[in-house]
């Protein structure tokens, strides 16, 4: 699939031009609920790869940017013509639909979404397109200059499509928003956001355990957050030796954009001892994470706090032998004291 941070690596070793050799996908989604004839509701999305990158502010009718580089190398004059083009396109659609969805046969409630971008692929632009979903299915799509019915879209698809096929204005335009606008803006926006994809987190790692009901099975889990980029190996060892029962989940997003995943291992609990959970990744520099189960940061407290708990009180009572013991001394014979 389209694996964004291998295509930035790629893409950097170009130098200062970006000349990425792996596919890299920009992609706006729309998702339109329609409740009933008054009440629609426009959620609008900007993604590269699988980073949201923009967001749309349906009530101001403006594009969000959620990263200082969001606006790639365009300037505002071309942002603000996008802006226009996004909220004439939002409100107009809504509207027609709103008017005309008993002729179209849509029934309240519905959601269309469209799925509108561009995929690049070493220099080129590899395919570009414009997709509607309506309740979730293929409904129909931009090829080669004129909207064509998807099978799922049936009769109300194709009738649409016949309506839409006769406005040149709206296909030409699509199709350069689609073959010109989305590959220039995506180039910029991968350069501009160079330092953001080229930066290394170093995960965070802890481990937690319970037992499985109903038998002697103890799962140890490999808990290991914080990470970026995203590809990581983590693995339950004994040694130098990898348990092959190690189960990875997924790997998951946080929201400040770095990653997380647990990794866990079923295992009998009189043979946890000895096993340890491994982290490999590019932030660490070469030098593995290595988390010994049953040696917990927290067990090393408890037992400095038992080992005190227990010396505090000989301690003392040494103390007060001694100095019990030379004031009677003192007493007895006021010259020792001296
Ligand atoms: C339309 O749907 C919205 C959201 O579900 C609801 O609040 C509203 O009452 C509905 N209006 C009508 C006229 O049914
Ligand atoms: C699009 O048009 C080009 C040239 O006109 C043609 O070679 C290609 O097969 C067409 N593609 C589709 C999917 O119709
Ligand atoms: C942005 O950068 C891309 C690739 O470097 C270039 O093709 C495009 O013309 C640039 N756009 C502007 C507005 O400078």
């Amino acid at each position: 699939m389209l694996l964004l941070p291998l295509a930035f690596l790629s893409a950097l070793r170009g130098g200062d031009s970006v000349e990425v050799q792996e596919h890299v996908l920009f992609h706006v989604i729309q998702i339109s609920s329609f409740a009933n004839r008054s009440w629609v509701q426009n959620l609008g999305s900007g993604w590269l790869g699988e980073l949201q990158t923009h967001g749309w502010d349906s009530a101001q009718g403006t594009i969000i940017f959620l990263h200082s580089w969001s606006r790639g190398n365009f300037s505002n004059q071309q942002l603000t013509n996008l802006e226009l083009l996004f909220r004439f396109y939002f409100s107009g659609i809504t509207q027609e639909i709103q008017e005309y969805s008993s002729q179209l046969q849509f029934e309240y409630p519905f959601i269309l979404q469209a799925d509108v971008g561009c995929e690049l692929y070493s220099g080129a632009t590899l395919k570009s397109f414009f997709q509607v979903a309506y309740q979730g299915s293929d409904f129909l799509s931009l090829q080669n200059m004129s909207w064509v019915p998807a099978p799922e879209g049936e009769n109300k698809a194709r009738r649409i499509c016949d309506t839409i096929n006769q406005y040149d204005g709206i296909k030409e335009t699509v199709h350069k928003l689609i073959r010109s606008i989305c590959p220039q803006f995506t180039w910029g926006l991968l350069d501009a956001g160079k330092k953001y994809f080229q930066r290394q987190e170093r995960p965070e790692a802890w481990l937690s355990s319970r037992s499985i009901y109903g038998s002697s099975l103890l799962l140890l889990v490999c808990h290991v957050s914080g990470f970026y980029p995203k590809s990581i190996w983590v693995m339950w060892m004994r040694g130098e030796q990898e348990q092959l029962n190690t189960q990875q989940g997924d790997i998951l997003p946080n929201a400040d954009g770095t990653w997380y995943l647990h990794v866990t291992l079923d295992v009998e609990a009189r043979d946890a001892v000895g096993l340890a959970c491994w982290v490999r990744h590019s932030s660490l520099g070469g030098q593995d994470l290595i988390l010994p189960w049953g040696h917990h940061p927290s067990m090393k407290l408890i037992l400095l706090a038992v080992l005190l708990a227990l010396m505090l009180p000989i301690a003392l009572a040494l103390w007060f032998k001694k100095h019990w013991r030379r004031q009677w001394l003192s007493l007895e014979n006021p010259a020792l004291s001296l």
